[in-house]
């Protein structure tokens, strides 16, 4: 099947409304939370995008059953028979190994494919299985997979190392089947987080102080099904943001707390671009012209790393230079060499971006090299003069619903030449 690619003619401001979709990142946890219960679970407001497919293929594979009732996932795991999650799923997307947790807590055991590392990073476990061996599960790594063995699981305190988004998700799950209390200090504080332990209150856990670095759960936690919705995708929302700001546009965003941007909406406001805050939307409006600002990715709530590739084209059309640090992920510079063929200026010096601003983009014929890289190249050919060919566009399916949809809807000339079509894909 020919690659697919997105085709955009620069130039365009985005004017009018649109609906960012449930967060990617934490509708795939939750889908995992879903094993920790027979009964069944049901998801609404889930994205259509590739990570969720693959998801629902590693739950199905576990034989537990999944159904898609228009934008709700209907998960009715029984009493699923396997305990694997296997290499071909889970090097499509490495946050498979989430289920490992919840696999743990609900049968003793798991066999979980080791993730690879993929464009940004090396993308390690070594906190998960620290933190579940604390459990007291014996867990053993051959032929490139996790083997956890866990006849009883029993609460402890544990600090991990990092605040880390995956190994809180994990250990939080894993902590559903411990004897006693479980304290985890220095944990990751993300919006998704909050949302996991929401769906898991609601199937009946006893969790305190989602949000906080120090997260408290009371187990054996009995769990029943449950109906949820997602949250607003905070990153689909902080995408859409820049593309209203970049190309110059007026664009209102629903479905999203804006309690989720604090800082992003901070800096887009210091760069010049003016944001109002609704309940549930922003507004945003294109300034004149834009400062530069440093800024540098920390976990939250600090600046997301996943909104660093769509800073750095936003800075790339501004006044001066700015400098922008990349502290979470070890290689998520990869992109700028594209961004430099549309006529970007920016160095990198170790975890730091120099980017000069210029004064206008050209268009090219360029690859996205991961999901976030690839959003900011769209972003890029909104800007750039001519037309922009963006390649490997299945990258950023994993994480946008039909993007090129949305921002048409918003007046972008931007078309998918090609089907949508399934890849092996990268991790990210
Ligand atoms: C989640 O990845 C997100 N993915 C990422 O979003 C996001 O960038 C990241 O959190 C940080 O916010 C999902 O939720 C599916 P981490 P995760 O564990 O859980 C190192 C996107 O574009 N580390 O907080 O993998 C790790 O290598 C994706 O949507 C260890 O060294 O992030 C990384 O450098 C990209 N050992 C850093 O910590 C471990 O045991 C942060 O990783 C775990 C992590």
């Amino acid at each position: 099947m020919e690659k697919s690619k997105f085709v955009i003619e620069g130039g365009n401001p985005l004017r009018g409304e649109v609906r960012v979709g449930g967060a990617k990142n934490s509708v795939l946890k939750l889908m995992a939370a879903s094993l920790l219960t027979p009964e069944e679970c049901l998801i609404h407001n889930a994205p259509r995008i590739t990570d969720v497919e693959i998801m629902v293929e590693v739950l199905r594979q576990l034989g537990v059953e999944v159904t898609w009732e228009g934008s709700s996932l209907m998960i009715n795991p029984g009493e699923f028979p396997s305990r694997e999650a296997p290499y071909q799923l889970v090097r499509r997307m490495r946050a498979s190994i989430i289920v490992l947790g919840p696999l743990v807590a609900r049968w003793g055991e798991a066999s979980v494919a080791i993730p690879g590392g993929c464009n940004i990073g090396s993308r390690k476990i070594d906190m998960h299985l620290k933190g579940l061996a604390e459990l007291g599960a014996e867990i053993s790594t051959e032929h490139g997979y996790v083997h956890a063995r866990a006849p009883r699981l029993k609460g402890t305190h544990i600090i991990l190392d990092f605040p880390s988004v995956g190994a809180t998700e994990n250990l939080v799950m894993a902590a559903m089947g411990a004897e006693g209390t479980t304290v985890i200090e220095n944990a990751a504080r993300e919006p998704e987080i909050q949302d996991l332990a929401a769906y898991l209150v609601s199937m009946g856990a006893e969790i305190g102080g989602a949000g906080s670095p120090v997260i408290e759960i009371n187990g054996p936690c009995e769990l029943h099904g449950t109906e949820h919705s997602v949250i607003g995708d905070r990153i689909e929302a902080g995408t859409l943001a820049v593309a209203a700001a970049v190309s110059g546009g007026e664009v209102s965003i629903l479905g999203i707390d804006p309690g989720h941007l604090g800082l992003p909406l901070e800096k887009l406001r210091e760069v010049g671009v003016e944001v109002e805050e609704g309940e549930d939307r922003l507004l945003v409006r294109a300034g004149e012209e834009y400062a530069s600002v440093d800024l540098a990715t920390l976990p939250f709530p600090g600046f997301p790393t996943d909104l660093q590739p769509q800073m750095m084209v936003l800075q790339s059309v501004a006044r001066g230079t700015s400098v922008i640090t990349e502290n979470v992920f070890e290689s998520r510079f990869m992109f700028v060499d594209e961004l430099n063929r549309m006529g970007c200026d920016i160095s990198i010096e170790g975890h730091h971006a120099i980017v000069r601003g210029v004064g206008a983009l050209s268009g090219a014929e360029v690859c996205a090299p991961d999901l976030r890289a690839g959003a900011a190249l769209v972003l890029a050919g909104l800007v750039a003069e001519g037309e922009t060919h963006l390649l490997d566009v299945y990258h950023v399916d994993r994480g946008y619903e039909h993007l090129e949809t949305k921002l048409s809807g918003l007046g972008a000339a931007i078309t998918r030449v090609g089907a949508v079509e399934e890849k092996v894909l990268p991790q990210v």
